[in-house]
């Protein structure tokens, strides 16, 4: 069974859609070990402790600088044995030591078609806001790996939805989250958990 450390930052709708997989098989060869929030008052530390999970604080402010704080991340992952970190809404930046520590063993959602909108400032609503502005007809999420460059990992899943008039960021983001990132976050990490993704020249292959 493979141990699967959540790091994550705000309301957790992410790290819920891993949990309710988790619950009903739909991560066979994993198991939620450990959720580590960047923010002390973050919702997602709540739905953890409602499903028995073990949970860590890691606060940026409270270290030196990111190299001290990404020492105590990379301390942190390795008390808990973690064989696969999954980024769920995590908008604290790690050194590359951390990654590093974990290649190919660490998952990102990003709520954009990579290589468009993102990398640094590319964040939450943000990213969501740059797409209507841009004019985009559609968007949709990504799973990648992570790596010393921001959103630029292989990438392991992705699919799309429609740019509808009238959107909001905040109508846009719950469209990208309901229909893409909820569903594609659990299969990337069952994926994963069953050795079915594969880094091959940069690239990932993923055995459906
Ligand atoms: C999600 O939309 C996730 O893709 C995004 O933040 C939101 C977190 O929501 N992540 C990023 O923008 C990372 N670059 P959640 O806390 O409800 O899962």
């Amino acid at each position: 069974m493979k141990n699967i450390v959540v790091l994550v930052s705000g309301g957790g709708t992410n790290l819920q859609a891993l949990i309710d997989a988790e619950k009903r098989g739909g991560i066979p060869g994993g198991k939620i070990t450990c959720v580590i929030s960047s923010k002390s008052d973050a919702y997602a530390l709540e739905r953890a402790k409602q499903n028995g999970i073990n949970t860590r604080v890691l606060v940026r402010r409270d270290f030196a600088d990111v190299h001290a704080y990404s020492k105590a991340m990379l301390d942190a992952l390795n008390e808990e044995k973690a064989d696969l970190v999954v980024y769920a809404g995590f908008m604290t930046i790690l050194d590359e030591t951390v990654c590093r520590a974990y290649p190919n063993k660490m998952i990102n959602v990003h709520p954009a078609l990579i290589p468009s909108f993102c990398g640094k400032g590319f964040y939450g609503l943000h990213v969501h806001e740059a797409a209507l502005e841009k004019g985009v007809k559609v968007t949709g999420a990504t799973v990648h790996f992570v790596t010393e460059v921001c959103d630029g990992g292989p990438i392991i899943l992705q699919d799309t939805v429609p740019v509808l008039n009238g959107d909001t960021p905040e109508i846009l983001q719950k469209r990208v989250m309901e229909n893409v990132e909820w569903k594609l976050l659990p299969k990337a990490a069952a994926l994963f958990c069953q050795d079915k993704i594969k880094v091959v020249d940069g690239r990932a292959i993923v055995e459906e």
